[in-house]
């Protein structure tokens, strides 16, 4: 999905943080395993493996995997065994020495230090009221040095179904606040030969902890000056194996952090239960995650991180799916920032996060103060702005933020441009302790407010563009400045408020102008008619049992209709229905109801729309539940499609050429809104049915119908879209929504949140002018003449979905178009009213 206004950039991982799916976090153990194919060795694990298998015994057999498919099944499960939660976190040591042997668990010293400090945890978890009925035990199992030797632990509580309401009292802090205080006050005991000076904790996946004698990959590395490398098991061979749980634990000198970089990384897109984590601690807690990462990453897009102390801890977690490579990565380490920001009095600079273009460090603050003449002022502009935290709305800005003026800024800017009218500015910057990004890169420049653009049009926004963006019917200043006052030129037409703009723009129905002036002088006169097609016919012919305009639109909505024409619906027993787009619209139109049985039983709904705004344009969860992404063997996504029915899916032909042809290669995920979210329905494709007149070079009928192996659960998420009668109309200048997980621009690659963008259905005649008559009746344009918004690369086959009386219509399917987004190159879309017939034939639907 092309958007306006992008910066160019690559867009491949720029959304992964969003693959955090809040609330498949802390899944219950019982449920992972209990899956045929369990991974890790913990008795409990094996001791609920044993009694769920047992059960499931004859079930089980031969439906090894099951969870592959990635339905819900497993949330049913997790209603049957014990829920388990796991706290993590560390205890900073006051009177202790490091040592390196506290390296290694078989040591004396790691063993008799762990023994004091987990007696004192267990002591102090068997009183906390509420909690230590469930408790198990604690274990400590790794140290670090710093300024204080700290001690990594965690607590296993397990709570039975019959109890699961005290579930709610886990919180992220119920264990700190009791578990401080019972340790501190053990400590202050002088029988104690420990002090502990302070304890942390959090809630941490169950599947990331492990007791130091169960790791079976486990690695503990040094920074040192030079780079040093490690690489995911079987990087160079097969890739690495499935339910691996691998763990990289790097230290370095104290007053130093770690700098670490993916050089290559390459894992399953499927981030549920497999993905690499890096957290800023030794202790997998979700208050330290730097962040989590799956899919692909291109070689000019590194993914580098940082601590912010001397410790990291990297895992990888996998599953059953296919092999991937995996990672190769180098770290080293640096000497701690005692400070960031400062003051720039030059006339023009550049500010960025620490480490930009790595990410920036988890717990840090800088102040920047920018001090230009005072009878300058100064404005400044992001090329890259990106600080987004799962479970951060988009403009609250509560965890990490950009502050300047009291106004706080995080989330991802395509653009930012600021201006201020003042000559001494401050911009503060604070990351917090968990999940990072990229962060910001600032330029700044003083203007002089009498000649701010010297050799430039000036905005009035401040910003300064080349004069030759001047009139040119382009808002390139965002606030219009640089279209106002123009004189036209010959191919321009003069809007009302003095806006040029192209002449084929006018009478598209788009308000292109914004004043509606290039749209006024298209009605037709009083005393005449306007036809579907926008032509003009003298009024009396309308409704007179004789097809006058072209189309026949003049016939088709008629009190005392006579004539069938191509707008009416016709019923099973022949007759003709005189109302515009009849069909599926909840009203009994045919006495034989043939006008409501032939669409999917609720199709066209969209049961989680709400009312709420949306930052950007990312779909809302469940809001496009007919939308479908087609991965392609290991590629990821490809196309998109939309669910007609519980199990056959519309895309487009052209998905689906040369060794794309074979379907046993692709599968199609449902209900999913981020790519690599785990909550999704997987379904193999049985078979493709591609239009027999399907034409490569011209993508005259690009359609394809796909049947699923099995079909889909139908859930609010997931939903069919209706089917429109051959006889609908989607007149040209109405509003219509393209989704997909295309490209976000020209060129670039797919994106991993679901996106939307309303366009308008194009008129006929300007289709065929702007495509040089490149278009056939089987597709149709839907777009802006002014570009900007369209569909792109990835988005093909993916849904143009028109709203009528509440329900939604699949009126295109995502085909081609020249560019992306291009002036004057609308998106062309194939028309499904024309190949409606081929579908119920295809599909009985
Ligand atoms: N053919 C492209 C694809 O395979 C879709 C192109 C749509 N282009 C456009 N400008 N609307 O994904």
């Amino acid at each position: 999905m092309a958007r306006p206004c992008d910066s160019g950039r690559p867009q491949v991982s720029h959304k992964m943080q969003d693959l955090q799916v809040q609330e498949n976090f802390l899944p219950d153990s019982s449920t992972r395993s209990s899956k045929p194919c369990g991974k890790r060795t913990r008795p409990w694990v094996k001791v609920l493996a044993v009694l769920v298998m047992l059960v499931f015994l004859g079930a089980v057999a031969g439906v090894l995997c099951w969870y592959f498919t990635g339905d819900d099944r497993s949330t049913n499960e997790l209603q049957e065994g014990k829920a388990v939660r796991v706290y993590s976190g560390h205890l900073s040591l006051g009177n202790v020495q490091y040592s390196r042997q506290f390296e290694d668990p078989r040591s004396k010293e790691f063993r008799s230090l762990a023994g004091k400090l987990e007696q004192m945890i267990n002591s102090t978890c068997q009183t906390i009221p509420d909690l230590s009925p469930y408790f198990v035990n604690a274990r400590i199992f790794d140290y670090s040095d710093g300024a204080q030797v700290l001690a990594y632990y965690f607590a296993t509580f397990e709570v039975p179904p019959e109890d699961r309401e005290v579930l709610t009292k886990f919180s992220e802090d119920a264990l700190t606040r009791p578990l401080q205080e019972g340790i501190l006050s053990m400590s202050r005991l002088s029988t104690r030969d420990v002090i502990v000076r302070s304890v942390t904790s959090s809630l941490a996946n169950p599947d990331l902890v492990v007791a130091p004698e169960e790791r079976d990959c486990y690695h503990a590395l040094w920074a040192a000056g030079r780079l040093q490398e490690f690489t995911s098991p079987g990087y160079d061979g097969n890739g690495y194996p499935n339910n691996v749980h691998c763990q990289w634990v790097l230290r370095a000198d104290q007053d130093h952090v770690i700098y670490l970089e993916f050089q290559d990384f390459n894992t399953d897109d499927d981030c549920g239960n497999d993905f690499v984590m890096v957290h800023d601690s030794l202790s997998p807690a979700e208050d330290d995650v730097i962040t989590k990462k799956c899919g692909k990453r291109p070689s000019s897009h590194h993914l580098a991180v940082l601590s912010s102390g001397p410790v990291m801890l990297v895992t990888l977690l996998s599953d059953e799916s296919a092999r991937y490579r995996g990672f190769k990565a180098t770290f080293h380490q640096l000497p701690r920032m005692t400070q960031c920001g400062g003051t720039l009095t030059a006339i023009a600079g550049n500010f960025s996060t620490p480490y930009y273009p790595a990410f920036y460090p988890p717990n840090i603050n800088c102040v920047w103060t920018i001090k230009v003449p005072s009878d300058m002022k100064i404005r400044m502009k992001f090329e890259m702005f990106r600080m987004e935290e799962p479970g951060v709305q988009n403009r609250n800005c509560i965890k990490d933020y950009m502050e300047i003026n009291e106004k706080r800024y995080c989330g991802d800017y395509p653009l930012l441009n600021l201006k201020f009218d003042v000559s001494e500015v401050q911009i503060r910057f604070h990351s917090d302790e968990s999940h990072t990004d990229k962060g910001f890169v600032g330029k700044y420049a003083a203007f002089n407010p009498s000649n701010p653009c010297p050799g430039e049009f000036a905005c009035r926004s401040g910003l300064c563009i080349s004069q030759s963006l001047r009139c040119d019917g382009w808002n390139d200043c965002g606030d219009l400045s640089d279209e106002l006052n123009c004189h036209c030129g010959p191919d321009q037409f003069t809007c009302a408020n003095g806006i040029c703009k192209p002449k084929l723009w006018t009478c598209d129905r788009v308000n292109d102008c914004g004043d509606f002036s290039d749209e006024k002088a298209c009605e037709c006169d009083k005393d005449q008619w306007k036809c579907a097609d926008g032509n003009c016919i003298p009024k009396e012919q309308a409704c007179d049992g004789k097809l006058n305009c072209a189309d026949g639109s003049d016939e088709a909505v008629c009190e005392e209709a006579t004539v069938c024409t191509q707008f009416n619906f016709r019923c099973a027993d022949g007759t003709c229905v005189h109302r515009a787009n009849a069909e599926c619209d909840g009203q009994k139109d045919c006495d034989d109801g043939s006008d409501e049985n032939n669409c999917f039983p609720g199709c066209g709904t969209q049961p989680f729309k709400q009312s709420r705004i949306v930052g950007g344009m990312s779909a809302d969860v469940g809001e496009w539940p007919w939308q479908i992404s087609l991965h392609f063997q290991t590629y990821g996504h490809v196309c998109g499609a939309s669910v007609i029915s519980e199990d056959w899916l519309v895309s487009a032909a052209h998905c689906f050429l040369d060794m794309y042809d074979d379907s046993s290669s692709w599968l199609a995920y449902g209900g999913l809104n981020f790519q690599g979210e785990p909550t999704v329905q997987l379904r193999k494709i049985k078979q493709i049915i591609k239009h027999p007149r399907y034409n490569e070079d011209t993508y005259d009928y690009d359609i394809a119908v796909l049947r699923l192996e099995r079909p889909f659960d139908l859930r609010p998420k997931l939903q069919p879209i209706c089917l429109p009668d051959v006889s609908h109309t989607f007149p040209a200048g109405k509003s219509c929504w393209v989704t997909g997980w295309g490209a976000m621009y020209e060129g670039g690659s797919s994106s991993i949140s679901l996106q939307k963008a309303e366009v308008k259905i194009i008129n006929d005649t300007v289709c065929s002018v702007v495509t040089e008559g490149q278009v056939t009746s089987r597709m149709l344009c839907c777009g802006y003449l002014t570009g900007a918004i369209d569909a792109c690369q990835g988005d093909s086959g993916g849904p143009l979905s028109c709203q009528e009386k509440g329900k939604w219509f699949l009126a295109g399917i995502v085909s081609w178009g020249e560019g992306c987004a291009r002036k004057n190159k609308p998106g062309v879309y194939s028309r499904v009213t024309k190949l409606r017939e081929w579908i119920r034939e295809q599909t009985s639907l």
